[in-house]
């Protein structure tokens, strides 16, 4: 593998963006490919075998692309599958959970939100954490049913996403919550309806800057940051429609590449 070689993303669908604008923003000279599975979205009511297997079609897509490290774009699959891809494969691979420990050691209520799939809320890993880190914190935890399937199709605010927010976060909000974490990658697309919505003493987190800043860690240590300074590639590959990538990533379109692929 070379330091000139690709950063590969994935995710089960577009919302693994959110994490690759956070990479890009802090590594904006490195080359990355994502790989959109939106034909498989969502991954979040499927058995963690189903996810594990497609996890695996898409990181053996990447590194056959020659990606030199894996970032698993998608809470649901990183819950459910990045222990076997780390087994599978000797690349660095860094995955995504729900940012549980900073809300709850910075809570003052004493009471979390948290909006993740139904994958990633019945993993072992997200009760593994979450039993670590909330012992004296009351924690909410609900299921984004529907959500992933407006963001795919790139309705972020129509009235049936915000009756949806609605139902999710009233239980929050009669529970004194003060943070919500975003336990899905595809959800920060949702943060300014969310705003709307929730009373203004509740911060919202998630994790995609973190990912970013252990990619940058992981690649450093290595000795594996790109150093050469010609424009990156920025490819997008999606094996359904372009249209909603390129809506979400319209900031980028000018140094970017949206294309569709079977994988
Ligand atoms: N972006 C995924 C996650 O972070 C997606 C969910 C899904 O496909 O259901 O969990």
């Amino acid at each position: 593998m070379k330091k000139n070689s690709p950063i590969g993303v994935f995710d089960s669908g577009v919302g693994g963006s959110s994490i690759w604008q956070e990479i890009h923003k802090l590594l904006p000279l490195e080359h990355t490919i994502y790989l959109a599975d939106s034909k498989n979205a969502p991954y979040g009511n499927k058995t963690a075998e189903e996810i594990t297997k497609l996890s695996i079609k898409n990181t053996e897509k990447l590194v056959q692309m020659g990606a030199k490290i894996i970032i698993v774009a998608c809470n649901t699959a990183t819950t459910n599958a990045i222990v076997t891809l780390r087994k599978n494969y000797d690349i660095p691979i860094i995955g995504i959970e729900p940012a549980i420990k900073p809300a709850a050691l910075q809570s003052t209520t004493k009471s979390i939100g948290i909006l993740a799939t139904k994958g990633t809320l019945s993993s072992a890993l997200f009760s593994k954490t979450t039993q670590e880190f909330t012992k004296d914190i009351n924690v909410v935890e609900i299921i984004g049913e529907g959500l992933v399937p407006l963001i795919e199709v790139g309705n972020l605010d129509g009235p049936e996403m915000n009756s949806l927010l609605e139902k999710y976060t009233n239980p929050m909000i009669a529970a004194n919550i003060d943070y919500l974490v975003l336990g899905c990658s595809h959800y920060p697309y949702l943060i300014p309806q969310l705003k709307a919505i929730l009373p203004t003493n509740v911060k919202i987190i998630d994790s995609g800057e973190a990912v970013a800043r252990q990619t940058k860690t992981v690649l450093q240590s290595l000795n594996m940051l790109r150093e050469e300074i010609t424009t990156p590639n920025l490819q997008f590959f999606t094996n359904a429609e372009t249209e909603t990538l390129k809506f979400l990533l319209k900031e980028y379109s000018e140094k970017i590449s949206v294309e569709k692929k079977d994988f």
